[in-house]
């Protein structure tokens, strides 16, 4: 394969209670990626559209991704790669993680295959160390497998996927603001107390739970974080009004996306979804504050090959 063109998804870290052990992809908002081997063996950035991101390979996720895998691999090429975000980083919807999970997936297909699954989340939470400071594996990790994936350990990495309930939708309004991961994990305390701990992890059972059974309920019940959240959410405009205008509309339950400002909500159906977009739209429209406004499935294919 000479070259490739791929869709990367948009994703949802922690779902409110698992921080940094769990995410989701989401089913139609992510980044396109366009790869082609060269003969120089360099990786070379030529185009992106939608942010201002680097383009030197070395500072830019995607190309620090690209160049691990090509000197591991001892390549006997080179890589050209154009980035079309269509969402604006420091969103909370793991726009870093698309990025790298992205070129782990597409620089793979040009060496012929040769990594598995963990390898290639390895070498994409190379990207996310390169954009916000930390190895995080849970945005490239739904990017990469699709669905709901569960971090289960960091050393040694290991990944379960989650099955997804059918009828489950998601809700997302994206604040136009910017939020740093680096600096929304900053502000999280670095010991919690125990009580806290057992209510943070008897949520992420039940949130398991209810993905395995359905239980759609169960799910909502679970959206709950005593972890992150609390000191988060001062970083969101209306974060509670958010919550409560999706709770009337008839969400499950609703969260910080990732370390926001992004703001989640899951229903029972496209229809609901979209009466929750709705009660977001006209919460944040007296606001004066940008937004944009999803309603998705759940992306059950992560990272894929589209048309060229
Ligand atoms: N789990 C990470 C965090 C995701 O919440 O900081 C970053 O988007």
């Amino acid at each position: 394969m000479d070259e490739i063109r791929i869709f990367s998804p948009a994703t949802v870290a922690n779902v409110s209670c698992g921080y940094d052990a769990m995410a989701f992809a989401l089913g139609t908002l992510g980044d396109e990626m366009y790869f082609r081997r060269t003969s120089k063996k360099k990786v070379k950035i030529t185009e992106i559209t939608g942010a201002s991101l680097p383009f030197e390979a070395k500072k830019n996720a995607a190309g620090v991704v690209a160049l691990a895998m090509l000197a591991d691999s001892h390549a006997d090429f080179g890589v050209e790669m154009e980035i079309h975000k269509k969402y604006k980083p420091g969103s909370g919807l793991g726009s870093s993680a698309a990025s790298s999970a992205g070129a782990a997936f597409a620089v793979n297909r040009l060496l012929g295959d040769v990594y598995s699954e963990l390898e290639l989340l390895r070498f994409a939470m190379l990207g996310e160390e390169a954009a916000c400071g930390s190895q995080i594996a849970d945005n490239v990790a739904a990017a990469l497998y699709g669905g709901f994936v569960l971090i289960r350990s960091y050393d040694p990495l290991e990944v379960v996927s989650i099955p997804t309930p059918p009828k489950l939708y998601a809700t997302v309004i994206h604040p136009q603001i910017e939020v740093s991961t680096e600096e929304a994990r900053k502000v999280l305390p670095e010991q919690i107390p125990v009580q806290t701990a057992v209510a943070q992890w008897a949520n992420v059972g039940g949130l398991i739970s209810g993905l395995y059974t359905n239980d759609y309920e169960l799910i909502g019940r679970s959206l709950v974080d005593h972890v992150a959240e609390p000191y988060r959410k001062v970083f969101i405009p209306h974060f509670e009004k958010l919550r409560k205008v999706a709770r009337a509309a008839g969400a499950l339950g609703c969260g910080i996306s990732g370390s926001g400002p992004s703001v989640f909500a899951f229903s029972k159906g496209e229809n609901i979804a979209s009466e929750v977009a709705m009660a977001f739209d006209k919460l944040y429209s007296s606001t004066g504050i940008d937004y944009q406004l999803y309603v998705s499935g759940i992306g059950n294919a992560g990272v894929k090959e589209i048309d060229s």
